[in-house]
């Protein structure tokens, strides 16, 4: 081996050219995998708003194709609000509400809160499953709030009464695994379908008590709480009682429960 090889020069010539060539193959692939990811993405939400809604059990093994078949009975609507109203020129498969959040433009401060949330878009993306007739059957709405540690990130299943909870869903916390990290539980979260997010006057009554609560048909209003993690288990209640009411969808529920007049009310 000739001297000239391990020069100085060399060994950083060669460096650079290793770099180069791993950079080149690095950000070619992450390119040509944007799509897919973005599929993935699309995918992963939809299957999250499934499992919401009960459609997809935690442990189901589904097939993109299977989500994406139960996913057609649904419709993904960016509404305001403010009013409630579908916003018809925002593309909901393009919409991202944690960015239109963080954009002053496009989101307002929130009020004195105990989710910790700082602001409220103008504009989210919910999701109406639709039966046979083209009717409303429920709704599947994105919630967020402070637990412990972290933001959670989840969908509320509501029924087409607006009041009768259909499940409850975490796709993303980073809350402790065995504590605030139960939300995730199976049998926690079995706890909650046929309980009642609101009193009879419209009052946000659902909570997560500290102990065991009732059966649905004693104690349709209470959830039990989460053993050694009261604090992740009160933001649940938190960021119930904030985004069902006055800043997140009241409006939009209240036009809901409108258009089914008393036969939708419980
Ligand atoms: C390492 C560690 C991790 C914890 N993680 C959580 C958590 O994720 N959620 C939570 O509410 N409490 C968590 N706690 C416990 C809280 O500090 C607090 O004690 C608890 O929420 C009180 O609930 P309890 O009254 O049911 O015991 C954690 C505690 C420790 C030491």
């Amino acid at each position: 081996m000739s001297q000239q090889r391990f020069s100085v020069r060399y060994i950083i010539l060669f460096s650079m050219a290793v770099c180069g060539v791993c950079a080149v193959f690095v950000s070619s692939l992450a390119v040509s995998l944007a799509d897919e990811q973005d599929a993935n993405k699309l995918l992963d939400r939809r299957k999250n708003v499934l499992m919401a809604a009960g459609d997809v059990q935690p442990k189901d093994d589904v097939s993109a194709e299977q989500i994406n078949e139960l996913f057609g009975q649904y419709r993904a609507k960016v509404i305001d609000l403010a009013t409630g109203e579908e916003v018809a020129d925002i593309d909901p498969t393009t919409f991202d509400q944690r960015k239109a959040k963080k954009d002053p433009a496009r989101s307002e401060p929130a009020p004195s809160n105990r989710s910790s949330i700082q602001r409220v878009p103008n504009n989210a993306l919910i999701y109406e499953k639709l039966d046979t007739e083209g009717n409303v059957e429920l709704v599947v709405l994105p919630i967020e709030g402070y637990g412990l540690w972290t933001t959670l990130y989840g969908f509320l299943a509501l029924d087409r009464d607006t009041r009768t909870i259909r499940g409850l869903a975490y796709y993303e916390h980073g809350e402790t695994p065995g504590l605030g990290g139960e939300v995730d539980n199976p049998r926690w979260r079995a706890l909650w379908p046929g309980r009642l997010a609101f009193d009879d006057q419209w009052q946000v009554k659902i909570q997560v008590i500290k102990g065991t609560a009732g059966p649905v048909a004693e104690d349709p209003h209470r959830v039990d709480g989460l053993a050694g993690a009261t604090i992740t288990a009160r933001g649940v209640t938190n960021m119930l009682d904030f985004w069902l009411g006055e800043s997140g969808f009241e409006a939009y529920l209240q036009k809901l429960r409108n258009s089914f007049g008393t036969k939708g009310a419980a």
